[in-house]
């Protein structure tokens, strides 16, 4: 049947031979040699659709595992075109495409002129798919649009905008424009950013925070996410987040989702955000009643730090009342080892590092922590620090001046010993060679020393 068919319609797509037929009726000729085109046209519309499904859709995707890229079936489709109507003009009018472009400079510039934008979005899309600087589902900004690429066609790439709104951008446009990619399977860092008031401890907000975002969904685990001050602002302290997206086209729903996370996380520990306020301080001499509770904690801290365990109460108040409170940050230097020294610390709230220089980089010797003191060797016998002290974490420091160290010796001489004996074994931790030295000597030239420093008898 099929055969039978194609015998019927086959003899309707050859050439009209009959010269006779076109001078004694023009007209029939005419309408016969336009159905035959057209049937030809039909024929290779239809062909060329098949051949490209099966290039694409079954050959391509199966050795490539990939859908075939919009402009590359385009292309295809176009030059099909093209070399089918070539043949029918040559085969039905015995023209060349050739001889016709080449032949008449006119046509060549009618058509030059009419496909001026056409071609250029065909050629700027035949560029961008040689240097490939973006693919489909990755997140692109081409002038004031930000959106997803769904494809890229021989005349503009596809982009669904965050709205769910298509945009068409010329390929022509993309081509002259600067384009930011976000590609799909890169790790996309986001900006996030917040404030805190100047009230709350930097420390503290950035470790709310952190932990806050940290199971955040769509936020990857590596690289962590970080927090730092961006600005130290009129209203408070501003910080910025950054952090790396699992899948970047759903940076909207995620920067919200972290911004609500801050938000209870600010509630639970008591944070608060800055908002454009002046505050208005009004000098008042603190209340005598926190002024004793002050000094009670001071008191407290100092009997609880080994050496001022046999100093009396009025001892340890005056003490408490002549130290002063630093907080230094996590990271940030106390002591610095050559540098002079004349008082002594002891940790409040916190933990320090006890560093040393080994080539070129620090190394722990010690960490101290609630209770301890350090400073106390330059501060006793006159040389420069030894060693540098870092805060680990937040730690609130006292401090204890000269002065107020020789009236504790003058009323307590004994402390010397247990201080002396302190001051040899971190000598001795510091030095390697201080291993093999006789502690008990180096313990009593120290006692020596702290007592010439302080005129004690
Ligand atoms: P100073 O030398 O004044 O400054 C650095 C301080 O680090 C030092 O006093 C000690 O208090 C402390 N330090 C030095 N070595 C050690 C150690 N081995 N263990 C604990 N603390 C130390």
């Amino acid at each position: 049947m099929f055969a039978v068919l194609l015998n019927l319609v086959l003899p309707a797509f050859a050439p009209a031979s009959s010269e006779n037929l076109k001078t004694d009726a023009p007209g029939f000729y005419w309408v016969q040699l336009l159905t035959k085109i057209a049937l030809w046209l039909g024929l290779m519309f239809v062909g060329v659709r098949l051949a490209s499904a099966f290039i694409f859709d079954l050959i391509f995707r199966l050795r490539k595992g990939r859908e075939a890229p919009s402009l590359v079936r385009d292309l295809f489709s176009i030059v099909a075109y093209v070399l089918i109507v070539a043949l029918i003009l040559k085969y039905y009018f015995d023209l060349s495409l050739g001889a016709l472009l080449s032949g008449s400079a006119l046509l060549g510039v009618i058509l030059g002129l009419a496909l001026q934008d056409t071609l250029g979005n065909l050629f700027s899309g035949i560029s961008l798919h040689a240097d490939k600087p973006f693919d489909v589902g990755d997140v692109i900004t081409v002038g004031k649009w930000t959106g997803v690429v769904e494809s890229v066609t021989w005349r503009a790439a596809k982009i669904r905008t965050f709205t769910n709104h298509i945009v068409l951008v010329s390929n022509s446009q993309i081509a002259k424009e600067a384009i930011e990619v976000c590609p799909r399977d890169n790790a996309n860092a986001r900006l996030i950013f917040f404030n805190a008031l100047y009230a709350n401890s930097p420390a503290k907000v950035m470790q709310v925070v952190r932990t806050a975002i940290r199971e955040a969904e769509n936020v990857r685990r590596e690289p962590a996410a970080f927090v730092r001050i961006r600005n130290l602002g009129d209203f408070g302290v501003d910080y910025e987040i950054k952090y790396w997206l699992e899948d970047y086209a759903r940076f909207n729903d995620t920067d919200a989702l972290i911004r609500q996370r801050i938000w209870y996380a600010f509630n639970r520990a008591g944070l608060s955000f800055a908002y454009p306020t002046q505050t208005l301080y009004i000098e008042q001499p603190k209340a005598i009643a926190s002024l004793a509770a002050e000094e009670q904690t001071l008191t407290g801290r100092l009997s609880a730090t080994g050496i001022f365990a046999p100093l009396n109460a009025d001892e340890l108040s005056q003490l408490a009342c002549a130290s002063r409170s630093h907080t230094y940050a996590p990271g940030e230097t106390i002591i610095r080892a050559g540098d002079e020294g004349d008082s002594m610390f002891v940790v409040h709230h916190g933990h320090v590092s006890v560093q040393i220089n080994d080539n070129g980089q620090p190394r722990t010797v010690a960490t101290l922590g609630e209770g301890d003191f350090f400073g106390e060797m330059a501060l006793f016998t006159g040389e420069p620090r030894s060693a540098h002290v870092v805060a680990a974490e937040e730690t609130e420091v006292l401090e204890i001046g000269h002065e107020a160290m020789k009236s504790v010796f003058d009323t307590n001489p004994h402390l010397a010993e247990s201080l002396g004996a302190t001051i040899a074994q971190r000598r001795a931790g510091l030095a390697a060679s201080a291993a093999a030295e006789d502690e008990e000597k180096v313990s009593a030239g120290v006692i020596t020393s702290i007592k010439r420093f302080f005129g004690l008898g």
